[in-house]
């Protein structure tokens, strides 16, 4: 991959984003980090905005932050929604698509990361692969026709994470019964969310739709509750240290990937979107390296065929 920046050497920043009065996006986990502040750049420039989120109490709160920093004219609502329990997946977005009659894109943020001790979802998946993979493979699938029909795009919030695990899907222990750890399971969880992307772009192609757009990116090493939601003892210790240096950027920041892929026109989708400096952890947001186990065809195929069977949800393209 070149290292010469589309965007020049700023890399991409929200100026490029034009006014998006028509527009209307939709966003998982916006009651902090880069979900709460893309949320905020996205109704600041016009768009209506529906947040999915599991707690009704913070997501009011976010509405109220919202209004306090960008005025009570902001069209900004709350659908409630736990990434983690199919039913409600489900459920939110039978109700979102009664309430709006387009979008524009979606935008796939809300995550849990490095939970230390294998847990089960009711649905009987690993924490970490039920929220940030299942609850987005489902969610997508259901709102799919409509993003379809307004020509939208799918953006999902990936990891560089993706490529510190085992950096593969372990299809014979999905939940981690044997050699669980909180690292293992979130890099398959952010692989898993990356290579159903690319798969979702083939499979786009196969039909011959070239409207609906998907693209992975990530928001770098960014300030944000990641890790003091979920992690262990020592991770909020190590993150805790480590947001006191400079291989972490402000959560504005780390919104600003996940922003290019839901409003710049002509963006490379088979590309993977990030931060460009050190590690890929800060600096300027453009296209960057991805590590070829992301976009394994076979695997990504077993990927999707499991994912379908085991949600019970299947795309209609
Ligand atoms: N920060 C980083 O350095 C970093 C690095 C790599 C990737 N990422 C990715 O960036 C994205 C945003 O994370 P962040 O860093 O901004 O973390 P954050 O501040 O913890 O935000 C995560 C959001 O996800 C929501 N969420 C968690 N579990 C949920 C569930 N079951 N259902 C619905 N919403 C749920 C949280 O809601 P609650 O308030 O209810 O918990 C919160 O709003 C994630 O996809 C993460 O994997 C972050």
């Amino acid at each position: 991959m070149s290292t010469i920046n589309q965007f020049g050497k700023q890399g991409w920043t929200p100026e490029r984003i034009k006014d998006l009065s028509d527009k209307t996006f939709v966003i998982t986990g916006t009651t902090s980090g880069t979900g709460f502040e893309a949320s905020r750049i996205l109704l600041s420039k016009g768009a209506k905005v529906v947040m999915l989120n599991r707690n009704p109490k913070k997501a009011t709160n976010t509405i109220a932050a919202l209004k306090e920093k960008l005025g009570n004219a902001i069209d900004v609502t709350n659908i409630t929604l736990d990434l983690g329990e199919q039913a409600s997946v489900k459920k939110a977005a039978a109700e979102l698509l009664e309430k709006v009659n387009r979008i524009d894109a979606l935008i796939c943020n809300g995550a849990i990361a490095q939970v230390p001790t294998q847990k089960i979802s009711k649905d009987g998946w690993e924490s970490q692969m039920a929220v940030n993979y299942f609850g987005h493979f489902t969610l997508q699938a259901l709102l799919y026709p409509m993003i379809n029909k307004s020509q939208g795009r799918i953006v999902t919030v990936g990891s560089m994470g993706y490529n510190m695990g085992i950096k593969a899907i372990k299809f014979d222990d999905l939940n981690w019964y044997k050699d669980y750890t909180a690292n293992d399971a979130y890099s398959q969880s952010k692989l898993a969310q990356i290579m159903s992307i690319y798969e979702l772009q083939d499979r786009l192609n196969k039909v011959g739709n070239t409207a609906v757009k998907a693209y992975a990116c990530h928001p770098g090493s960014s300030r944000t509750n990641l890790i003091s939601t979920s992690g262990s003892f020592m991770m909020k210790m190590i993150f805790g240290l480590m947001k006191m240096s400079p291989l972490t950027q402000p959560a504005e920041k780390g919104a600003y990937p996940e922003l290019m892929c839901a409003t710049e026109p002509d963006l490379d989708q088979t590309a993977f979107y990030g931060p460009t400096g050190r590690s890929n952890w800060v600096g300027p947001v453009g296209a960057h390296y991805l590590a070829p186990h992301a976009k394994d065809k076979v695997t990504a195929k077993r990927l999707w065929d499991m994912s379908e069977k085991a949600t019970g949800v299947q795309w209609k393209f």
